[in-house]
């Protein structure tokens, strides 16, 4: 159960200043939780994301036949049940908020001989499963029930699946990553064709369980991944590096409020995923990278960040992927920045926990920020400054909350918003590591 509604205000309270490690890689921590239960053997993983999201995920893992064991903070075993190896479970699965806790886990059913039931929370039941659906029929699984390509569904799983060639016809890492997992259980080569690369995660991990995985460059800026199917996976140990999504919070707000200066330790700088600090360098921002080292099988580094004059820029649609869950945070950075930021090709940002692009949007200008979208654009007039004193609807997402929070701690006035309590599926511990920087939030 999702815990009640819980409104939080944030105001600004002189410089942030300190060192802080954000929690796992959400990203990771689902792979390592669904990888390693299809491993034949015991998993170890540490440094996982305890989030709502992750723990959803190990309890459907479970509820498929894999044991989880916490042997302490971020620290789980896995033991696994084999490719293919899930059994029927007896009640729906629910990933609560998390759309890549439930599409990559309807890839791995898929390839299963099993029918299971999804189903999530107001904002995943409204969000496009279709997408997923349509490839993993290709493989021979089944929808049973379903409506419009929404939760709840069933999918029976394919009793000989077939492998495929799939070329998304969005960029998405769930797409790719759910196609993959099907995939492992069938005979042959499965292919997915990208356009536009997207986080490699899926793969790096598959690569690391032992599967046979080649990835090739696919046109200018796609790439071409095939698995070898039915391998056997053998369990190794996962260390989570931290979530650069997570990161990005405390990283902008130190740069917006005057004075600050942070050391974020051990962010994953994985290339798919770091279009937010070039961003934000191009900006002006001083972001420099300390340390820099491989946890993991990413290479990681301490970023320290003090607060900076920012100047808008043009963000171009191709870097969208690298930086898909943070353009929120990057609008509220642009506020503060002088001159037009413009933010192109942000139409994914529709179909996330909420319709992000308007929820952007809406966030700013609740907080007096000349804001437009025009098409899949986004534009914000930076002024240098924000006037804040609005109050921001969340809409159950996460990272509306956490971007409207981090503009209230800059902002003239102090920022509201109606629920807090969504934060805790991708950031648990983000008030408290915040007001450990000096914020002030209550
Ligand atoms: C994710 C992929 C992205 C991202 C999400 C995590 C993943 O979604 O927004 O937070 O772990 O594969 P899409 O694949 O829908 O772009």
């Amino acid at each position: 159960m999702h815990a009640a509604p819980a409104p939080l205000t944030a105001r600004r309270h002189g410089p942030l200043r300190g060192r802080l490690r954000v929690p796992g890689d959400k990203s990771i921590s689902h792979r390592a939780l669904i990888l390693g239960a299809l491993t034949v053997g015991e998993t170890k993983i540490s440094g996982l994301l305890e989030g709502e999201d992750v723990l959803n995920t190990g309890k459907a893992v479970q509820a498929l036949g894999a044991v989880l064991e916490r042997r302490g903070a971020g620290a789980w075993i896995v033991r696994g049940v084999g490719v293919a190896g899930f059994a029927e479970p007896a009640a729906a699965l629910d990933f609560g908020n998390s759309g890549t806790g439930c599409r990559l886990m309807l890839g791995a059913v898929a390839g299963c001989p099993i029918a299971a039931t999804f189903d999530g929370d107001a904002s995943l039941r409204q969000r496009p499963m279709r997408r997923v659906l349509d490839p993993l029929e290709r493989i021979g699984a089944r929808t049973l029930a379903a409506t419009e390509g929404r939760l709840p569904l069933t999918l029976a799983g394919a009793r000989e699946p077939i492998p495929i060639v799939f070329e998304p016809p969005v960029p998405s890492a769930q797409l790719k990553s759910a196609v993959l997992l099907a995939g492992l259980a069938a005979p042959g080569e499965t292919t997915v064709i990208e356009a536009e690369a997207t986080r490699d995660h899926t793969e790096k991990m598959l690569t690391h369980f032992g599967a046979d995985v080649r990835v090739e460059p696919h046109g200018a800026r796609g790439r071409r991944v095939t698995l070898g199917g039915q391998p056997e996976l053998a369990p190794r140990p996962i260390m989570v590096p931290a979530d650069p999504s997570s990161a990005a919070f405390p990283l902008v707000a130190a740069l917006i409020a005057p004075g600050s200066e942070i050391i974020l330790e051990g962010v994953m700088l994985n290339p798919l995923r770091a279009g937010l600090i070039a961003t934000l360098q191009e900006m002006g921002a001083s972001i420099e990278r300390l340390a820099t080292r491989k946890e993991g099988g990413e290479e990681v580094a301490d970023l320290r960040a003090q607060a900076s004059a920012l100047h808008g820029v043009e963000v171009p649609a191709a870097r969208a992927p690298a930086m898909i869950d943070e353009y929120p945070v990057l609008a509220v950075a642009a506020a503060f920045a002088e001159g037009t930021t413009v933010m192109r090709g942000l139409k994914e940002l529709r179909v996330k926990e909420s319709d992000r692009l308007a929820g952007t949007a809406a966030l700013l200008r609740a907080n007096g920020v000349a804001v437009e979208i025009e098409g899949d654009d986004l534009i914000v007039e930076g002024r240098g400054h924000a006037p804040g004193g609005g109050f921001v609807t969340t809409h159950m997402d996460h990272r509306i909350a956490m971007s409207a929070l981090v503009m209230g701690l800059a902002s003239d006035k102090p920022v509201k918003i109606d629920d807090g309590s969504f934060i805790a599926t991708s950031f648990p511990g983000f008030v408290e590591l915040m007001r450990s920087l000096g914020a002030e939030l209550s």
